[in-house]
């Protein structure tokens, strides 16, 4: 099979992940008699040294000729006091709202190596296997108006949040069909205590849940959501929650498992005829510059979601599960970087893993 794939390395510790994601594609396709077509882009902070915006129209035209993105992490110290509009981090909300990608998977999956790992006491991993599903086109990270006018006391930050039926419905039957082939039971997860437009979300999310009579639904308010999350983490299947919402509480969820290194994400919308997403695949992290240019980076959640790749974007579960068993090997031999205790670099855990799919 053909595999077109554009790599979009940014920022920080991105440049570091995506090389080792990049050396575990590489490998698989070998090893699975695959042809890839790789082309590398810019996108964030990079972006802007070398072409003044953060998302370029180059950049644009690649990511939609490709059949797959995987992407590094955006963001640059330098550009903190930047407007949000000339900062690295529009390039990645330019990027999502042009592949329409509106629905971001996020995996929070408890491994036994990592246990220790976790800031959370042992027996509350057991069975912590949920996935959260983060409406990612919309809410308050896309509502106009925005922005900040006025003088002296008066000066006024706006932000809208809103959402439109279809964009709650659209993602909804996402996280229903997902719950399918897991443990059958969705959480929405909303604030209709105070905003309406999460009580537009619970009506709709309601009105939808018929059409999966096979799928227990049920509510949290966010709040409650939060402090669930660390106190019975494996109550949950598929979490179905609005933009920032799901930011939120998806660094949260990463730490239950160890690291927010380990976090991978697929980004979906559209299905092609064949049946395969549109794609875009990155680790849930940031570009941390705190530990960039070290080399100790967990690769795992940029190699997770080359995984996911596989099985979203081209359909190949076997080499998807390939990906996800080495992960795990490599884990169980405590090959690890230091976020989970272990003294490993960023490259030799992603060269234990092409070794451990052999
Ligand atoms: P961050 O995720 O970059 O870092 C938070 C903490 O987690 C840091 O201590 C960092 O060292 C650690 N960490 C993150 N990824 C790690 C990994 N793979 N291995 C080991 N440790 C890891 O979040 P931040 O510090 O709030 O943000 C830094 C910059 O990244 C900001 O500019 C922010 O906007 C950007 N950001 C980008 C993305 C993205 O591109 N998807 C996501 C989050 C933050
Ligand atoms: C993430 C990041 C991004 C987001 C930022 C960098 C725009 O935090 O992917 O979780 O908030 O979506
Ligand atoms: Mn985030």
């Amino acid at each position: 099979m053909q595999l077109k794939v554009l790599a979009l390395p940014g920022d920080g510790i991105g440049t570091e992940v995506t090389a080792e994601g990049l050396r575990v594609l590489r490998h698989v396709a070998k090893k699975f008699n695959h042809e890839l077509v790789l082309t590398e882009g810019l996108l964030g902070g990079i972006a802007i040294h070398k072409t003044g915006t953060p998302y370029p129209a180059e950049t644009e035209r690649l990511a939609l000729e490709a059949d797959a993105t995987i992407m590094g992490a955006f963001g640059l110290p330098e550009f903190d006091n930047a407007p949000p509009a000339m900062r690295p981090e529009k390039g990645l909300l330019g990027i999502r709202k042009t592949l329409g990608v509106f629905a971001n998977l996020r995996p929070v999956k408890a491994y036994d190596a990592l246990i220790d790992a976790s800031p959370l006491k042992n027996h509350l991993l057991t069975g912590v296997d949920m996935i959260i599903v983060r409406e990612l086109t919309g809410g308050l990270y896309y509502g106009t108006p925005r922005g900040i006018s006025g003088e002296g006391d008066e000066e006024r930050g706006t932000n809208t949040m809103t959402y439109t039926r279809a964009e709650i419905a659209r993602v909804t039957r996402m996280a229903f069909n997902l719950a399918r082939k897991r443990k059958k039971k969705v959480t929405s997860v909303d604030k209709s205590n105070v905003l309406e437009t999460s009580q537009l979300w619970r009506k709709v999310v309601v009105e939808i849940a018929p059409e999966f009579p096979d799928v227990q639904l049920d509510h949290l308010l966010v709040d409650n959501a939060a402090m669930q999350l660390v106190l019975k983490p494996a109550q949950f299947d598929v979490l179905l929650m609005e933009n920032m919402f799901g930011d939120i509480l998806s660094d949260e969820g990463s730490v239950i498992t160890g690291s927010i290194g380990m976090l991978p994400s697929a980004s979906v919308g559209a299905q092609r005829p064949s049946g395969a997403w549109v794609g875009l695949y990155e680790p849930v992290h940031g570009s941390a510059p705190d530990i960039a240019g070290k080399g100790i980076a967990n690769p795992l959640g940029a190699i997770g979601s080359i995984a996911a790749m596989f099985e979203y974007t081209f359909g190949l579960i076997e080499e998807a599960t390939a990906v996800n068993t080495a992960m795990e090997a490599t884990l169980n031999a405590g090959i690890t970087t230091k976020d989970l205790k272990g003294n490993s670099s960023t490259e030799q855990v992603g060269r234990a893993i092409c070794e451990a799919i052999g």
